[in-house]
């Protein structure tokens, strides 16, 4: 179903596309020609001018993650849209421990040596995501056979190898890693993890350690999910700061930003945007999704063992997006890119969870079988009215 077109939607396209045009009229167009069709509409138009990233390039980095199904070639016209419009890509699964690596002895690189060179070819800021996290974890490498738990010399070689071999294979090819992944509970003390079960909290700056003696250059980042919340934002600075003393490499810290048409409070981002680099790191936003959809109660993590049954009022837009929510979706991420532009100094980065709605991990999390609508490409590929709202934004400005 087409959406209708409503004046607010008018104006973000009247924005951009004096953007577009007085930047062509000073050269800076990518491709000699004008596009023919240039944004006929959300469902036909086409976007040039570097694409988004290319507007932001004065800022951060503007970021999207690469599904398995995009990486396995199923999906060409993603590859093309991503190369058109980001900057940096991380994988959204390809590189995770029970993927890259499923058994002591086998490993899997079909997907993140695509990933890899997609960056590589295309010039982007490649992002590994992740070294150490307790999910999509092989239970193998923390239980035996038996069904004992290994010995905290043996966990520990195993990080080691892991690290090791994954950071050397890509050396030099990846820009920043997500070293360690969610080690923090939000109500701020160390997630009781096998890692920490078994290793305790040294295993954290070993896992920093580790990927700066295997590659000088890459920026080391600490990730995890609602990173606004104070009580987790300050325990996880606490430690990291206190770690860093003692000579632990860190460059920055991973605000997932799994957010909400209405929640976390855009003082709340701030506050940790400014608390992250008031501590001396770079701020990475890096998997920014906007969930429009009723919560199944009033979570807001992304802890992603969680799961509720469907139900059809939990999936209210089956068809399509009301032009009411689309709008609402238009003005959030507006006001979440005024507020990185604002901390342009501070961010490096910002990185979307994938590029399509329909390819979004949302569809699926927390509830299985829903349709959400959380991206700014619609399922065909094409910008939404919050493309359009963010890219209006710079507008006004002239890229060097
Ligand atoms: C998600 C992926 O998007 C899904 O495809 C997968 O099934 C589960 O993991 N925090 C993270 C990401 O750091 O790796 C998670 O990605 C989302 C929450």
């Amino acid at each position: 179903m087409k959406q209708t077109i409503n004046p607010a939607m008018n104006r973000y396209r009247r924005q951009f596309l004096r953007r577009v045009l007085s930047t062509a009229a000073l050269g800076l167009v990518s491709g000699a020609a004008m596009p023919t069709r240039l944004l006929a509409g959300t469902t036909s138009g086409t976007v040039q001018a570097g694409g988004l990233a290319g507007l932001f390039a004065g800022d951060f980095k503007l970021g999207t993650a690469l599904s398995n199904t995009t990486l396995l070639a199923q999906n060409p016209d993603t590859e093309a849209l991503v190369a058109r419009e980001f900057s940096a890509i991380t994988a959204e699964n390809a590189m995770k421990w029970e993927e890259i690596h499923p058994q002591a002895e086998t490993w899997d690189w079909q997907r993140a040596d695509h990933f890899v060179d997609f960056g590589q070819r295309h010039k982007m800021y490649t992002i590994g995501h992740t070294l150490v996290w307790h999910s999509q974890m092989p239970e193998s490498v923390f239980v035996d056979q038996h069904g004992r738990l290994r010995p905290a010399a043996e966990v520990q070689k195993t990080m080691e190898d892991h690290i090791a071999t994954l950071t050397d294979r890509y050396h030099g090819k990846i820009q920043a890693w997500d070293v360690v992944n969610e080690a923090v509970t939000d109500s701020g003390e160390w997630r009781k993890s096998h890692w920490y079960n078994t290793l305790g909290e040294g295993y954290f700056a070993r896992a920093f350690h580790l990927a700066r003696e295997a590659d000088a250059n890459a920026e080391l980042l600490y990730n995890d999910y609602s990173m606004h919340l104070p009580a987790k934002r300050d325990f996880a600075l606490e430690q990291i700061t206190r770690f860093r003393r003692k000579g632990m490499p860190v460059d920055g810290v991973g605000m997932q930003a799994h957010v909400h048409l209405d929640d976390p409070a855009l003082a709340e981002l701030e506050a940790s945007i400014e608390a992250i680099a008031a501590a001396g790191l770079d701020v990475h936003i890096t998997e920014l999704d906007v969930d429009v959809l009723p919560k199944a109660y009033d979570y807001m993590g992304a802890e992603i063992s969680t799961n509720f049954e469907y139900s059809d009022e939990l999936n209210p837009f089956p068809e399509a997006l009301p032009q009411k929510v689309a709008d609402e979706l238009a003005f959030r991420y507006e006001s979440l890119f005024k507020l990185f532009l604002k901390h342009r100094d501070k961010i490096r980065r910002v990185s979307l969870w994938g590029t399509t709605d329909g390819e979004s991990w949302k569809n699926d999390w927390p509830v299985v079988g829903r349709t959400n609508y959380p991206l700014i490409f619609d399922r065909e590929g094409q910008p939404k009215q919050a493309y359009y709202s963010v890219a209006g934004l710079k507008s006004g400005t002239q890229r060097g």
